[in-house]
């Protein structure tokens, strides 16, 4: 991996945090063996991740068969990080997943329709905001000087994650090679009911109507907040020194950005996205 700082590290044109995981682990990736009942949520960082997360392990402890883990890290781990990485081939079925990672470096065989992939996607600004204050809390990252100093850093591409243009357009342009559902952060607070039966009928879940209603009561923000297993306050100290669970909200972005950063965002959409037609909801 190539260090390009304290924190970051390029390997294979994408941006990991240093010391997270090796090139080895990447690199096996490439012949990991998929599953067809494995289930990945893939986002770009801090676009509903762990609430997505706390969603699938909802609908699948309701529909059963699913072991018990002390939390939901354990319970669907990251794929690309190394550390407390169980053996993936000792898992029992269902196995879920998380990951922030781009087409390429996933597992190949994912395209032959194998498995499935829930893709969230959350409007840049709300995004920014959520990852400028992420990065002052949590210690693997580093600590931005102000908000103007990490815009530039963020729309450079220069954080864990690489660019969040890149992330969008490379998963949307590639989507017919897979078994993928794509969900907004947005369409997931306006209307988490609708976001919950959605995800049941990708995954093929059957749940009564009562047993929605309870994922839907588990994975609010105010409940998801005191959720032990949930809420990453499982963390140590030393990784975590804040919330994960933050503000949770649409339009949080509109406290930080100036009417000329917004628009300077609005034009890099334009440019670099414009044909995708994304539905960005911004309030
Ligand atoms: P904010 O920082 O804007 O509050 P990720 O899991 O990808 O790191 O994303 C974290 C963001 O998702 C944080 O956004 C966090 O508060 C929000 N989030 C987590 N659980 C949520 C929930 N149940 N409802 C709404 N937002 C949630």
């Amino acid at each position: 991996m190539e260090k390009i700082s304290d924190y970051l590290c390029r390997y294979k044109n994408y941006i990991f945090t240093a010391g997270m995981t090796t090139a080895e682990h990447i690199d096996s990736l490439q012949s990991f063996e998929i599953r067809d009942s494995d289930v990945f949520v893939v986002t770009y960082p801090k676009s509903g991740t762990i609430w997505t997360q706390q969603i699938i392990i909802s609908i699948c402890e309701l529909a059963g068969g699913l072991n018990e883990y002390p939390n939901n890290m354990e319970q669907m781990p990251w794929l690309e990080y190394t550390e407390g990485r169980p053996d993936d081939a000792l898992r029992p079925s269902p196995r879920l997943f998380v990951s922030h990672l781009t087409p390429m470096l996933m597992p190949p065989g994912l395209k032959e329709k194998k498995g499935k992939i829930i893709y969230v996607m959350r409007n840049p600004k709300d995004n920014i905001v959520s990852y400028y204050h992420f990065s002052k809390v949590v210690t693997v990252l580093e600590s931005p000087k102000n908000f103007d100093e990490y815009l530039e850093q963020y729309l450079t591409g220069n954080v864990l994650g690489s660019s969040w243009f890149d992330h969008i357009r490379v998963w949307h342009s590639n989507k017919d090679q897979y078994n993928i559902l794509f969900l907004t952060y947005e369409d997931m607070i306006l209307d988490l009911k609708g976001a919950v039966q959605k995800i049941c009928s990708f995954l093929g879940k059957n749940l009564s109507e009562a047993a929605i209603e309870q994922v839907v009561e588990k994975s609010t923000f105010k409940n998801m907040k005191k959720d032990l297993k949930a809420n990453y306050e499982f963390l140590p100290e030393e990784k975590l020194n804040g919330k994960f669970m933050r503000k949770g909200q649409i339009g949080d972005w509109k406290n930080t950005f100036t009417a000329e950063q917004s628009e300077r965002v609005d034009r890099l959409i334009q440019e670099r996205l414009g044909d995708l037609n994304l539905k960005l909801i911004w309030e």
